[in-house]
């Protein structure tokens, strides 16, 4: 008989891993406290970005999120033909902003190592930037075009997600309000608020910026906190459209912020990074910050007011890095938690590495890097080797 696997939380990670275990022939059982997607993964901008989201160097992480992005093409087409919901996924690459003569040489450093790494980018200056990208404002002097970079809606996919989930026969349980571990050791029992119990041979935690609640259960420190993002949108057709009803054609960078025009006429500008606990409120500064900026991208977005303004809670850790992997104490279970800015590029490498796993077969190196033991060992219970 196969195993059944049960996923803790409805997001992103809890689906992808969940469609990937059954596609695989485990049972997958979901358990969401609210609504699936209802969270962090509703409310992303959706940029598929390796490049740009990782400026310093090629760690571990960007190894994660570059493999991640290279699973996609696939990954899109298995979710497009278990699904009913279709969901925009468009391959318009990247140009990383620069205001400075000054920051060139930033931009040809990370040139230089991204190429290392499967970039074929270039740097491209005005006025032929300008030509690529007409609504500009002037005020730009270079950017770091990438064209490997793509982006999707997520609000979709993530339901998209679901239905591939359902249609493929994972059980879903959401709207259960709470849902506590009960046992774990021997085996795996978990309590939803209206008393119901599930269990199975293994549980998969992806409970995102929520995971940090497990914290006393397991008996070690799992330091993933809640960063509020805050982002607004912009109709297409006000700002100017300049191709297939989009006003820009690339995904635009810079070091305050974004901008990516969606297929369905907006243009999304984000996002903040706030703490303030799991409050998922817009509030004035936040959204006025955005706004003061995106004028610098686009001038005419000084004139203009977003349409659409929300926020999602990014489960970040305290080193940067998701908790990704077994407990040392417990084998059957597992993490998966923790993407912080990039959970909806980090999808189908989480939900790869997870099954693989499971299934005992090999990961890559890299992978010992994201262990959820690491803030244990930090303690000094033992030591561990960080591949780099
Ligand atoms: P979530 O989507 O938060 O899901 C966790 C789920 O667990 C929730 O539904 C919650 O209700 C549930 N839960 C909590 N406790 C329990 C429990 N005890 N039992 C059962 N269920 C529980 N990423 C990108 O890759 N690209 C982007 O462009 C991008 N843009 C972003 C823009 C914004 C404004 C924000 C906020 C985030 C963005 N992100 C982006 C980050 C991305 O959204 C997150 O990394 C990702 O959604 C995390 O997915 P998750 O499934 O771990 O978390
Ligand atoms: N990755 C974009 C964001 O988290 O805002």
């Amino acid at each position: 008989m196969s195993e059944n696997i049960i996923i803790m939380g409805g997001g992103v990670i809890g689906l992808s891993v969940a469609y990937e275990l059954q596609s695989r022939g485990y049972q997958a059982t979901v358990l969401e406290i609210a609504r699936c997607g209802g969270q962090a993964s509703g409310a992303a901008a959706g940029m598929l970005a390796p490049y740009s989201e990782n400026v310093e160097g090629p760690d571990p992480f960007f190894r994660l999120c570059l493999d991640s992005l290279r699973l996609y093409p696939q990954w899109v087409e298995r979710v497009r033909t278990h699904s009913g919901i279709p969901f925009e996924y468009t391959k318009s690459g990247s140009l990383y902003l620069t205001y400075h003569e000054a920051d060139r040489l930033a931009l040809e450093g990370r040139l230089l190592w991204q190429r290392q790494h499967g970039s074929t980018g270039e740097i491209v200056e005005a006025p032929e930037l300008f030509t690529r990208e007409p609504l500009l404002s002037r005020q730009v002097k270079a950017a770091l075009y990438t064209p490997e970079e793509s982006h999707l809606y997520a609000p979709d996919y993530v339901r998209a997600l679901e239905d591939a989930c359902l249609r493929s026969g994972v059980a879903i349980f959401d709207q259960l309000e709470s849902v506590d571990v009960a046992s774990w050791q021997e085996s795996i029992v978990l309590e939803a608020r209206d008393g119901r119990r599930f269990e199975g041979d293994r549980l998969v935690v992806c409970s995102g910026a929520w995971a940090q609640e497990l914290a006393d259960t397991f008996g070690m420190p799992l330091p993933i906190y809640p960063i509020r993002g805050q982002i607004c949108a912009y109709r297409s057709e006000e700002v100017g459209a300049c191709e297939d009803g989009r006003p820009v054609r690339h995904m635009l960078f810079s070091n305050q912020g974004y901008l990516v025009a969606k297929a369905n006429r907006s243009l999304v500008c984000g996002a903040s990074e706030d703490i303030a606990g799991f409050d998922t409120s817009v509030t004035e500064r936040g959204i006025n910050r955005l706004r003061g900026w995106n004028k610098n991208v686009i001038e005419k977005l000084e004139k203009l007011v977003p349409f659409h303004q929300w926020a999602g809670l990014r489960p970040s850790t305290q080193d940067g890095y998701p908790f990704l992997g077994e407990l040392d104490s417990a084998k059957r279970v597992m993490f998966a938690a923790g993407h912080y800015r990039n959970g909806i590029l980090l999808s189908p490498i989480t939900a790869k590495l997870v099954a693989d796993r499971i299934a005992d077969q090999a990961v890559p190196n890299y992978y010992a890097c994201f262990s959820p033991r690491r803030f244990d060992i930090v303690r000094g219970k033992e030591s561990i080797d960080h591949v780099n």
